[in-house]
């Protein structure tokens, strides 16, 4: 009897527990993910910026607080769509922001040009947060009825703000760049189907994207960065063997000669642009080699006109979404080249080498 009995239990226990230890193991898989992710990083600076004052104000919270997302969601007793409570601090994003039964249930999101999006399933939350925090609306209001280059001291930089992918992939659905009057831009970059959503490409998680399923199809390359479909010289730099984010990389970097051309000859002051808040500075060395001493709010550049206005505009655009040529590469090189060919206007510059897709 005992004999039997025992090989019985340990057969029954197994089948008790093995279903459960696979569940935990798939949840520690991902929880781990997470905690290395970008999400789960309670150091970084999204989260702790405000650490000095105690709290994460309204205006920020909703992508800088889990607290702060809840209440835009309108879990628990929040009002949903709005923020009106201060986020907590070191409150990165966690399982709560994207699992509560709100959060499983947003399949849609309005941008700040106040274009509302619909049918966007699981990637609905990460679209809130990475639409940026201005549009091709609000760089016209600033700009609207004044000469396209008299100076004002009234006029100051706008920042799309950081990591707007996805108002870069929707393109002229959600209108991120400045987008100049006349001209026809892309809309959502489709791709190809099972590469066209947010989660499709990242893993939720890890925020990771796996690139063997991009590089089965993208053939004969090793690095996203060199995937290239569209052939045209751009850039006109008579070299088309790089990657379509080289192409754009060109174009970017043209617009900010331009930008300097411009900002010298008309603006009648030389500018800079650096790596720090707010990103174009008064350049007294001309050179556009910037000391970092310089790069401080104080020294931010004054000397703005509309039209120089709208192309740093779009510069940071695309300076601030390093995988634009993912997520909408049409769409960047539009912006691109309709902000030179607007400052072309007044500056000599040789558009007849470049190509607007
Ligand atoms: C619509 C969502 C959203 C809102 C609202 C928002 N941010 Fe952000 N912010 C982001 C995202 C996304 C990033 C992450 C960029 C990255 O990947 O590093 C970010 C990054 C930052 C950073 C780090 C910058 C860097 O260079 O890494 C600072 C500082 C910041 N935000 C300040 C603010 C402040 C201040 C406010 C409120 C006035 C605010 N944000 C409101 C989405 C938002
Ligand atoms: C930024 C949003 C986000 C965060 C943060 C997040 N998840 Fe998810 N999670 C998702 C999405 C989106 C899916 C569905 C993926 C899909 O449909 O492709 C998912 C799927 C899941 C699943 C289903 C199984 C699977 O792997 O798809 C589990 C379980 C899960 N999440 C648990 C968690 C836990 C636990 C955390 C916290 C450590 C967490 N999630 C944090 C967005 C998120
Ligand atoms: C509640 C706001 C919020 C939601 C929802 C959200 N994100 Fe983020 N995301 C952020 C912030 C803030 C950062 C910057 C985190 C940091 O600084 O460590 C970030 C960072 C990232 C990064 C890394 C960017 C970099 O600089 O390397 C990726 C990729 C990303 N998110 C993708 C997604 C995807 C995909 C989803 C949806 C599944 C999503 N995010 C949902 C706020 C959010
Ligand atoms: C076709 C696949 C694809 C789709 C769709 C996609 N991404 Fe990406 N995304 C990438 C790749 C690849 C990178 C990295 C590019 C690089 O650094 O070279 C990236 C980069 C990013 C970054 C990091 C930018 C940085 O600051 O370094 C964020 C944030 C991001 N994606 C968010 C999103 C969001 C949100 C969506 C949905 C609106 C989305 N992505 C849709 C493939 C994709
Ligand atoms: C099923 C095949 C397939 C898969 C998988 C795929 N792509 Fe693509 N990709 C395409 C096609 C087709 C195009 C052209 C689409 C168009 O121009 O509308 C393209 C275009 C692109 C472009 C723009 C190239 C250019 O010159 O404009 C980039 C960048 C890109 N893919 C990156 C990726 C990344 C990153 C992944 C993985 C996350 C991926 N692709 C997965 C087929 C694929």
């Amino acid at each position: 009897m005992r004999l039997l009995l025992i090989p019985l239990l340990a057969l029954l226990t197994l089948a008790a527990t093995a279903p459960r230890a696979e569940g935990l193991d798939g949840l520690e898989r991902l929880i781990a993910a997470w905690l290395e992710s970008p999400h789960g990083n309670y150091n970084s600076p999204s989260f702790t910026y405000w650490n000095e004052q105690g709290a994460v104000p309204e205006s920020c919270a909703m992508c800088h607080s889990e607290t702060g997302f809840m209440d835009f969601l309108g879990v628990g007793d929040h009002t949903a769509g709005v923020v009106d409570h201060p986020g907590v601090i070191n409150s990165p994003i966690g399982c709560a922001s994207c699992h509560t039964a709100e959060a499983h249930a947003l399949d849609a999101v309005t941008f700040p040009s106040g274009a509302h999006v619909e049918g966007l399933g699981a990637s609905a939350t990460c679209m809130v947060c990475h639409q940026g925090r201005q549009s091709s609306d609000q760089v016209e209001e600033r700009v609207a009825d004044r000469d396209e280059d008299a100076v004002s001291d009234e006029l100051a930089f706008v920042n799309i703000h950081y990591a707007a992918s996805a108002a870069t992939m929707l393109g002229a659905e959600a209108r991120p760049g400045y987008q100049y009057d006349g001209r026809r831009y892309a809309g959502r970059f489709m791709h190809v189907p099972g590469a066209d959503t947010c989660v499709a490409c990242h893993e939720a998680h890890s925020t990771a994207v796996e690139t063997d399923g991009c590089l089965a199809c993208h053939r004969g390359v090793d690095d996203l960065r060199d995937i290239r479909t569209q052939h045209q010289d751009f850039a006109g730099t008579g070299d088309r063997s790089g990657g379509i984010h080289s192409e754009i990389m060109a174009l970017h970097a043209q617009l900010l000669d331009a930008i300097r051309r411009y900002a010298s000859e008309i603006s009648d002051a030389p500018i800079a642009y650096a790596q720090s808040f707010p990103y174009f500075f008064a350049d007294p060395t001309g050179t556009g080699d910037l000391p970092p001493d310089l790069a401080t709010r104080d020294n931010r550049y004054q000397n703005w006109t509309p039209r120089l206005l709208k192309a740093a505009y779009n510069y940071q655009v695309v300076a601030k979404d390093p995988g634009g040529y993912v997520h909408n590469p049409r769409y960047m090189l539009q912006l691109l080249y309709d902000s030179i060919e607007s400052l072309s206007e007044v500056v000599e510059l040789d558009m007849s080498r470049l190509s607007r897709p």
